[in-house]
């Protein structure tokens, strides 16, 4: 299979046409982001390559595109489903997604680029001192956060964040977690989910947490892709962060397969 490196440290571009699922499931491991032109793919198709890599899961909350097809979520900006905050896929899930296959629909003119962030190399670049520091220290992980930050932000409401804190979506995950199949230490906190540090004070928590997002946002280890339309993006979530720019007027579809791992998740 033909790659060409989307920078020095992690991502991919495909350039072999309908590669074989496990060399890409392969080169999904080692490279973290892939990038496939695939501007003929239906939903059917995306449904099987994400089912080459893993089980197709239904999203916890995007819309789907219905009987079926419930495993096709649609971000639809004209609906407000734009992932604009730093995050992992659905970490408040006990077993998060392994992978996520994203694909590009309807794009604005400019802007809207989608932000990704290598958060293995980001450990590596911790200092001992932190990574001592880290060293069996868990996250809570919290679907509910997002209705805190709304509330916090002026456009939620009080029973709204009541409801989502009594749904008790949350999971717990070590904050240096380990790669089940590289056997990487990993990063695995973000701003979207991670309520706090399991046991640390309160402003001990927000410090450390604050300090891991701003160091593995670093442009050394960020890729950003500009999108094209039928463009497919397939990322390692266990390895890997992302956001898309909130800096576009235009409309924005994506379609998005993630894929579950079982045991290896
Ligand atoms: C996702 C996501 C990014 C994008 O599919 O999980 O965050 O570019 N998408 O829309
Ligand atoms: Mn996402």
């Amino acid at each position: 299979m033909e790659l060409r490196p989307l920078t020095p440290g992690f991502g991919a571009e495909v350039l072999t046409p309908d590669p074989d699922p496990s060399e890409l499931r392969r080169a999904l491991i080692d490279h973290k982001v892939l990038l496939l032109r695939a501007p003929d793919l239906t939903p059917d198709a995306h449904m099987a390559l994400g089912r080459s890599i893993g089980e197709i899961e239904v999203h916890a909350f995007f819309p789907n595109l219905g009987p079926g097809y419930e495993q096709v979520s649609v971000l639809d900006s004209a609906e407000g489903n734009t992932a604009t905050m730093w995050h992992t896929d659905e970490s408040f899930l006990p077993h998060p997604p392994i992978g996520t296959l994203t694909r590009a629909l309807v794009l604005p003119a400019v802007g809207g680029d989608t932000l990704f962030a290598d958060t293995a190399a980001a450990y590596r670049a911790l200092t001992p001192a932190m990574t001592r520091y880290l060293d069996g220290l868990e996250a809570w992980h919290d679907l509910g956060r997002i209705a805190q930050l709304r509330y916090r932000f002026g456009s939620g409401d009080a029973e709204a964040l009541a409801e989502a804190l009594r749904a008790e979506r949350r999971s717990r995950h070590p904050v240096a977690r380990v790669h089940p199949e590289t056997g990487e230490r990993c990063i695995y906190v973000n701003p979207t989910y991670t309520t706090w540090i399991d046991g640390l004070p309160p402003e001990e928590s927000d410090m450390i947490l604050a300090h891991l997002q701003r160091h593995l946002t670093r442009e050394r280890f960020v890729y950003r892709h500009r999108w094209q339309v039928g463009d497919l993006l397939i990322w390692d979530n266990r390895a890997t962060q992302h956001m898309v720019l909130d800096d576009f007027d235009g409309h924005r579809l994506m379609h998005r397969v993630s894929v579950v791992g079982g045991a290896t998740g």
